[in-house]
């Protein structure tokens, strides 16, 4: 069903994608929650768009995430959608001795097993609501990786295909799974990302996103049309050329 007039929840929705999302989704009509962890830029969202709620949450901080879900379904009863975007991306180097294991931690922490976390305990709560959904935000690099950044590409992958099984088991429920996939997109996710000519201007991809996530049905993975040169690499027998172009 289309995402109008829903209650979302939208976990880094302080800047980048996250940010334009709460927007044009609360342009849309709906109800926007959302978290962040640097306060100056969460108050700055909540200024600039009357009527959004936001909350101060840092995923790495496992006192929060069990305080968190609660904390939110006790004061929005009626939240019904959650969009689990929050995320981190550095590099890494495996031919440095010792090579330091720090990124891969938080990386994982943050990328892989919050918003597991945050699933799960918001999961119980979703499935009593007519019609809700959660959406998982991966990326191309999930499809190709990016050798430069090897566990944030890992773990994107895991969230293609945790996203997979979810869908697959909450099929009988009032919850919809569905996964947005972003290829690269000019926001600050890593230094000077949001001024690469490569990068799809943050403006078209939310206009393009929004546009799907007004059909009357979302498809299982939100795919711009940028992204499919990686999404559909494999299967177009093209791996090989797409792996060596993003990593030349
Ligand atoms: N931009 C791209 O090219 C691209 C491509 C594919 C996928 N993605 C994915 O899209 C999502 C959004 O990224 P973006 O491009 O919009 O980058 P961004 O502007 O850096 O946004 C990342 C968001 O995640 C939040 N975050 C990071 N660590 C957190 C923590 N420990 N606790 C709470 N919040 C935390 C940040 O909050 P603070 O600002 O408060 O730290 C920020 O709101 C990420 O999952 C990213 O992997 C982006």
């Amino acid at each position: 069903m289309a995402l109008i007039n829903r209650t979302i929840l939208i976990t880094g929705g302080n800047s980048g994608i996250g940010r334009a999302l709460a927007e044009a989704l609360q342009a849309q009509g709906n109800r926007i929650i959302v978290t962040g962890r640097k306060t100056d830029s969460l108050n700055a969202v909540l200024a600039a768009n009357p009527g959004m709620v936001g909350y101060r949450l840092d995923v790495m901080d496992p006192a929060v995430l069990t305080d968190f879900p609660a904390r939110v379904i006790a004061d929005h009863p009626d939240l019904d959608t959650i969009i689990l975007n929050a995320g981190i991306m550095e590099t890494e180097d495996y031919t440095a001795a010792p090579v330091a294991l720090d990124v891969a931690h938080r990386t994982i922490a943050t990328n892989v097993t919050a918003p597991i976390e945050l699933a799960a305990a918001l999961l119980p709560h979703l499935q009593t609501r007519p019609q809700a959904a959660l959406f998982t935000v991966s990326s191309g690099l999930a499809f190709v990786p990016k050798a430069g950044n090897p566990v944030y590409s890992a773990s994107k992958a895991a969230i293609h295909s945790w996203t997979q099984s979810l869908r697959h088991q909450l099929r009988d429920t009032s919850v919809r799974v569905h996964e947005i996939v972003p290829p690269l997109v000019a926001t600050e996710l890593t230094p000077g990302q949001s001024q690469v000519a490569a990068a799809m201007p943050l403006d078209a991809f939310t206009q393009e996103v929004v546009t799907i996530l007004s059909q009357t049905v979302i498809p299982d993975e939100v795919l711009v049309d940028r992204v499919n040169f990686q999404r559909r690499a494999e299967a177009d027998g093209r791996f090989a050329a797409a792996f060596a172009t993003i990593n030349a």
